[in-house]
């Protein structure tokens, strides 16, 4: 395999969770290990100041909401660690979806009080629909939170998967003393200290070394002791393909705010997580290892500078090497394209790169050419799979607002919905404008940036639809419904016909009426499950 050693040494992750659970803290603790920044908080005051990596626009300063998808790579123990940021904003849930496909694992943080919540489960179901390995991180062990073994159950129900404790805590809230590793048979002893990088480790092969009552205190030694054997009898040794194959997902505990059982989830993530892996396209499955460069955009960003129009776009490498000034075919516009100035996100500095391998994300400057999805290659017409778009749940019409602008407003939207921000339908040769969201929260970002980047001004009208299907099937029967159905039908940008329901009742009713055609909740039709 060539670059079998680059790729060997890269691990490329996101950190998911409910927001307030814990991510951004933990970011900077990761962040601080790999020495990618020297203090605590420069994540956090990064929400706020203008040169952040991971929050440049003005509305997520407002607001205070991690809008953007960022990267920040750094180096642990020899290896290269990419970690993907995503927006922890239930409205930003497709910006997450979509950096979900360009991971090879998650961590997934779950707050010790609250337990599983709503983000939690509907990030964990995307991960389930890949089967992306997945490590638990128990956060906030020094408040009075549930039960380890209650919320052990709660989250294996909660998120139908399996789990495998490899670090257990010793009590919790002000009693919290540490966490036993159960995969190195270390004890870690807790201390609050929101600065250290130390932690107070103790080698203990043989928990009924009485030395542990001198450290935990009698009882709480005993409790370990029972708990521990509890758990070795319930879980024996972690299958490591269980977890890589997304059945199994180990579990640690700590407390991110103190930099607690933060090291011993890197040490084991760096261990046991995968090493970048291939990825499905529309002709064949391609591994990392192959010779020839393969990639795909999953991120489009808007310019860190306000004053500049061109955008960022963010390639996953999945196969060979990417070099910087060669030739590659853009193959949705059979088109071959160049980089001159391609950058990494290496601590917080971007760096032009003169290569990038397989698990890096690659940063280049784009002035329209992208949409989310496009693959680069060597020549070979192929298409990444697994990126689709996802039915809406919030539509309304767009209303320009100053007729002196059309032009700009028609650029803007087409750029921002490049870029993903939200869907585009059209209808009436692209007159009426239809922006399909996830959340309200979208509509004020696209209002926005309409209005700052491009000078446009435009208002939306609520619409009652319920669900975006896009529809296939027999071409006679496709066209009688289109035309018989011409008010609820709209293109989206590729021209694909998609089909508007008013109610779950109307789109059962077509859909019983019309059996040679298929409704399909994706934009991605083979893979789709409608
Ligand atoms: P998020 O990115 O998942 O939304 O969560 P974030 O890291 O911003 O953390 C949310 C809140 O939880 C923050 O408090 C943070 O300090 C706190 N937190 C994180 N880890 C722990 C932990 O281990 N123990 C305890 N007790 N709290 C923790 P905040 O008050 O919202 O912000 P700040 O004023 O502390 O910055």
């Amino acid at each position: 395999m060539k670059y079998e050693k680059e790729i060997g040494l890269r691990r490329t992750f996101a950190i998911i969770s409910h927001p307030d659970a814990g991510k951004t803290t933990l970011t900077e603790k990761l962040l601080l290990f790999g020495g990618a920044i020297q203090v605590a908080g420069a994540v956090k005051s990064n929400k706020i100041k203008k040169h952040a990596t991971s929050d440049f626009m003005e509305i997520e300063r407002q607001r205070g909401i991690s809008v953007a998808t960022s990267v920040m790579s750094f180096e642990y123990n020899k290896t290269l660690i990419n970690l993907l940021d995503t927006p922890g904003h239930k409205d930003f849930a497709e910006d997450t979806y979509r950096t979900l496909t360009a991971v090879d694992s998650v961590i997934l943080v779950v707050d010790s009080v609250n337990g599983v919540e709503d983000q939690t489960r509907k990030l964990m179901e995307v991960c389930r629909m890949r089967d992306t390995p997945v490590i638990v991180f128990v956060n906030k062990l020094d408040r009075d939170g549930k039960y380890p073994f209650d919320l052990m159950d709660e989250i294996e129900k909660e998120l139908k998967i399996s789990l495998h404790p490899l670090s257990w805590p010793i009590n919790m809230g002000k009693e919290f003393k540490g966490v036993y590793n159960l995969y190195d048979h270390t004890l870690n002893l807790f201390t609050a200290s929101q600065k250290s990088t130390e932690e107070n480790t103790l080698s203990f092969p043989d928990l009924n070394d009485n030395a542990l009552d001198n450290y935990i205190g009698e009882r709480d030694a005993n409790q370990l002791r029972e708990d521990v054997e509890l758990l070795h009898g319930v879980y024996g040794p972690l299958d490591n393909q269980k977890y890589l194959d997304g059945k199994i997902a180990p579990v640690f505990f700590g407390s991110a705010v103190n930099n607690f059982g933060v090291k011993e989830l890197l040490d084991t993530f760096i261990n046991i997580a995968p090493a970048p892996r291939g990825r499905n396209t529309d002709k064949r499955y391609i591994e990392p290892g192959e010779d020839k460069f393969t990639g795909f955009i999953f991120k489009i960003h808007a310019n860190l500078d306000p004053r500049h129009r061109d955008r960022i776009a963010f390639l996953r490498v999945c196969s060979g090497r990417f070099s910087r000034n060669t030739y590659y075919k853009h193959t949705r516009l059979e088109k071959d394209v160049r980089f001159n100035n391609p950058y990494s996100f290496l601590a917080r500095e971007k760096d032009v790169i003169e290569e990038a391998f397989p698990g890096d994300v690659v940063g280049l400057f784009d002035t329209g050419t992208f949409k989310i999805g496009d693959t680069l290659t060597e020549g070979e017409k192929l298409q990444f799979t697994g990126i689709p778009e996802f039915s809406p749940e919030i539509f309304k019409e767009l209303v320009n607002k100053d007729p002196m602008k059309t032009k700009q407003l028609e650029k803007g939207i087409t750029q921002l919905t490049d870029e993903g921000v939200a869907q585009l339908f059209t209808q009436h040769e692209g007159h009426r404008k239809i922006i399909g969201c996830v959340g309200e929260l979208q509509f004020e970002v696209i209002q926005y940036r309409l209005l700052q980047e491009y000078g446009a001004s435009c208002s939306f009208v609520p619409l009652s639809f319920y669900k975006a299907c896009w529809i296939t099937g027999e071409k006679k029967a496709v066209e009688d419904f289109a035309r018989f159905k011409q008010n609820n039908i709209m293109r989206d940008k590729d021209g694909n016909l998609v089909y508007l329901a008013q109610s779950e009742w109307f789109l059962n009713t077509e859909r019983q009426n019309n059996p040679a055609i298929e409704f399909h909740f994706t934009s991605e039709f083979k893979t789709a499950k409608s």
